[in-house]
């Protein structure tokens, strides 16, 4: 059916689309049975998919990636569309706009997208209270994926990180630190020496002051060098955090097949979608040669295609999310995908 739907989606303007989407999920919750009716159409149960990990049980490896429900707005209805946890955000401590329109390019040919969004959010407090609503009626791990507000200097970085953390502390299960966005300017530039280690010093001392442990990621740029990921684990190993996420968007744009002319008149901004997937297996399999499978790392960037989760997991990867590969292949992608992995 999605086959069919797709061009009409396609044919609306991206955003327009994704609010659609979200339109839609949040009205399915007031049709009688619809709930049901998803779970029956979308989702696959099997004991042997299921995962423990930094000690969640995750139902199944499959995961919605961050940016798709940026403000936890139907948590509870991707769990119904098959997915094992949701990762929502990036949730910066004050709502913002995130950069002017229009901020999402498709790329068919590469079955891909660029975006531009800038971290457009509601801001913690919103998205905390999103999430307390409809708490009791959880089914799905949520992971809160924090970063900083773009008017926040990189300087003051850390505590717009802690403040989101400590708005979200109650309401997500687990944390992913966003230092690797491209679309905020100058964000990247937290991956880098001091500038992290400020960030994840700070949220490490601020778990301490809290009952319940919350593990915490960090989310890598895929364009970081050997050694740059070397630098990082070393971070990561020296503050006890609890795995990665490999990757976020890339700047590059080589071996596209998208006419350079098209490119051209797209804004900058982070590739998603299928040109990602061959990074993505190098790096998972790099870092997990490196940490001797002793850290977990959620594959983001490539799946496209049912096989491609299957290919991260086993170049090491514990858990995998999609984001493109949903837009191109709608909600029965997931259930597909979790039938090929068992
Ligand atoms: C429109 C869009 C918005 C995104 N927003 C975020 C975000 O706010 N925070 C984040 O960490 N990643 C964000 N991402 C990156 C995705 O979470 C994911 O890491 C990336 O798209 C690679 O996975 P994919 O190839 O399955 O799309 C966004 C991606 C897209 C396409």
């Amino acid at each position: 059916m999605y086959r069919q739907l797709r061009p009409v989606l396609f044919w609306i303007a991206p955003e327009t689309a994704h609010r659609l989407v979200i339109g839609w999920l949040r009205l399915s919750r007031y049709i009688p049975f619809s709930k049901w009716v998803l779970r029956k159409r979308f989702t696959y149960d099997d004991p042997s998919l299921a995962r423990e990990v930094f000690g969640l049980r995750f139902k199944n490896p499959v995961g919605l990636a961050a940016g798709l429900d940026k403000n936890a707005e139907a948590v509870n209805e991707w769990g119904c569309l098959g997915f094992g946890f949701v990762e929502i955000g990036s949730v910066t401590p004050q709502p913002q706009p995130g950069n002017p329109k229009p901020r999402i390019f498709r790329l068919p040919k590469d079955r891909a997208i660029i975006n531009h969004m800038g971290i457009n959010n509601d801001g913690a407090a919103q998205v905390a209270a999103n999430l307390k609503r409809r708490a009791r009626r959880r089914r799905v791990i949520v992971g809160g994926n924090i970063s900083k507000n773009s008017s926040t200097p990189n300087a003051a970085a850390a505590t717009d990180y802690e403040r989101a953390f400590v708005k979200l502390y109650d309401v997500v299960d687990y944390f992913v630190i966003n230092v690797s966005c491209p679309n905020v300017e100058h964000l990247s530039a937290l991956q880098e020496g001091e500038l992290l280690r400020a960030i994840v010093e700070t949220i490490a001392e601020q778990r301490k002051y809290h009952d319940q442990y919350k593990p915490v990621l960090l989310k890598l740029s895929p364009d970081l060098s050997a050694v740059q990921i070397e630098e990082t684990l070393a971070l990561v190993f020296e503050y006890g955090l609890d795995g990665l996420v490999v990757a976020n968007t890339t700047t590059r744009r080589d071996g596209l097949r998208t006419p350079p002319a098209t490119l051209s008149r797209i804004s900058d901004g982070g590739l998603s979608g299928a040109p990602l997937l061959a990074n993505t297996i190098d790096m998972v399999r790099y870092i997990a040669t490196l940490t001797r499978g002793q850290l977990p790392i959620i594959a983001s960037g490539g799946v496209t295609s049912v096989g491609d989760a299957r290919l991260l997991l086993d170049a090491g990867a514990t858990l995998v999310q999609l984001y493109t590969g949903f837009i191109y292949n709608g909600p029965g992608f997931v259930k597909r995908i979790l039938k090929s992995i068992k």
